[in-house]
């Protein structure tokens, strides 16, 4: 019998979008007048752009047409009831609450269990999570294992949390922990996937000291394929049925439709606390809208009911998974470092290995995401001390890891745009000896990677 070897993408296009070619000229001048910030460009000056995953996907040809089927009702639409039925068939979870994005719902939940002086727990916080617990005077703690801060550490979940550091902060802050966090997969860390056994462990002593622990659920379609292929017991499960045990340890979730919502706006709230979701559609209706659409069209909601359901088909996960470490293999063949094994959503060069000449406070992966951009016209996204370097006190430290994440929208690049990936980072890599540092020139008082302007310290951007 035929054994196909090769995965194929699992779909065909029905419809195209161009990208635009630019000269190496071109793009160095465009850099220039983003003040060095791959944030600041204009899209269109992008041909393959790894920004994000978020909100960047194709939707396909079933949301479409659900986006079709939108009723566009103020309140009790059916759109609605169909987007709540999607939700609570895949999380069991009882209470469900729109947002606009998956930061709405951060700051939903921390708006209503944070108080100053609070402590919430995370295996690592995304920038906008952390930043919603520190909008709050909170503290947002990271707790990954060792491993996880590791780049170069083989482990299979390297998203998980550290349990015993987990245990001592609620033993030694009775009262003071008003949530727990589970980030799936950890994106900050990665896009390293939580185990189930993790998992379980972090909702056992939640359990124990009474204190709920949540999901930051934005990709746990491709945890779940993680937990299938890489924790035993799990290989004959459906990503479906894993991700509805991942949900049953948890008390609630906050979730980015723009990720595996497979929407490109979106998300939601949910949780099983019946008093802390009054509390919560309260504040909704003042802020994002009523509670049925909670700032979304009715449209949206179609689009997300549709695409939650196919983010757990298999041959997406298995295509999504297979594609970020097809590029991975290039790449770790030319040896140029990077967080192993790769991440679901996304591939994290170790710009701090690849380039040991660039001291972490002068952002050797912002460094990094601005020679791909100007060599190949690659947009990536730094995940380093610009990112996390500044603290609420105005000062900068460096942070643990500098990366450079190549996030891949869904269903959106095919094989041969990884292939050409593959070739820009590989003369890149060969030219990473002339690659120098960059330095701030401007940044705003919070959240300063979206917005900073930066400039190469030797005045050239790239690699020559
Ligand atoms: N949590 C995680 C783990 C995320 O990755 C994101 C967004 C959010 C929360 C916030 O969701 O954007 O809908 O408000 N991550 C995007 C990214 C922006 O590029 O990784 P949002």
């Amino acid at each position: 019998m035929f054994e196909p070897r090769t995965i194929i993408e699992p779909f065909r296009i029905k419809s195209v979008e161009p990208i635009r070619q630019t000269t190496r000229e071109q793009r160095t001048e465009a850099l220039r007048r983003a003040h060095y910030n791959l944030f600041q460009l204009r899209a269109s000056d992008v041909l393959i752009d790894l920004l994000t995953d978020s909100g960047t996907g194709a939707m396909s040809s079933r949301q479409w047409a659900g986006m079709m089927m939108g009723d566009e009702s103020y309140a009790g639409s059916d759109s609605w009831f169909r987007f709540r039925d999607a939700v609570h068939g895949i999380t069991g979870l009882e209470h469900v609450i729109p947002t606009h994005q998956g930061r709405a719902a951060e700051r939903i939940l921390f708006g209503a269990v944070c108080n100053p002086g609070d402590i919430v727990p995370n295996n690592t916080h995304f920038d906008t999570t952390r930043a919603n617990v520190e909008a709050r005077g909170a503290t947002a703690l990271d707790i990954p294992i060792a491993e996880g801060r590791e780049p170069a550490t083989h482990h299979p979940f390297k998203g998980n949390m550290d349990l015993m550091a987990l245990e001592r902060v609620l033993a030694d802050n009775p009262g003071r922990v008003p949530v727990v966090m589970m980030t799936v997969t950890n994106n900050s860390g990665g896009g390293q996937p939580v185990s189930l056994e993790n998992l379980r462990g972090a909702s056992a002593i939640c359990r124990r000291h009474g204190v709920p622990i949540f999901l930051d659920a934005c990709r746990f379609a491709e945890n779940s394929w993680f937990i299938r292929e890489r924790e035993a017991g799990h290989a004959s499960e459906s990503p479906r049925e894993i991700a509805r045990a991942m949900f049953a340890e948890v008390d609630g979730a906050t979730m980015s439709a723009k990720k595996d919502g497979m929407a490109n706006i979106g998300g939601f709230l949910a949780l099983n606390d019946s008093d802390l979701a009054r509390r919560c559609r309260d504040n909704l209706i003042l802020t994002e809208g009523f509670p049925t659409y909670g700032g979304l069209a009715g449209y949206d909601l179609e689009a997300i009911a549709v695409g939650l359901e196919e983010a757990l088909d298999e041959d997406y996960l298995r295509y999504r998974v297979r594609s970020v470490a097809y590029l991975a293999e290039r790449l770790a063949a030319a040896g140029i470092p990077m967080v192993t094994p790769p991440g679901g959503h996304a591939l994290y060069i170790d710009a701090a290995a690849m380039l040991p000449h660039i001291a972490a406070t002068s952002y050797p992966a912002w460094a990094l995401s601005c020679a791909l951009y100007v060599e190949g016209g690659i947009r990536s996204v730094e995940i380093g001390t610009v990112m996390f370097g500044q603290q609420p006190d105005g000062t900068e430290r460096a942070a643990a890891m500098e990366l450079v994440r190549l996030a891949f929208p869904r269903r959106v690049y095919t094989q041969s745009h990884v292939d050409y990936l593959a070739e820009v980072l590989l003369y890149v890599n060969d030219r990473k000896d002339r690659i120098g540092g960059y330095r701030i020139v401007n940044q705003p008082p919070a959240l300063r990677h979206f917005s900073a302007e930066l400039e190469p310290i030797g005045g050239d951007p790239a690699t020559s």
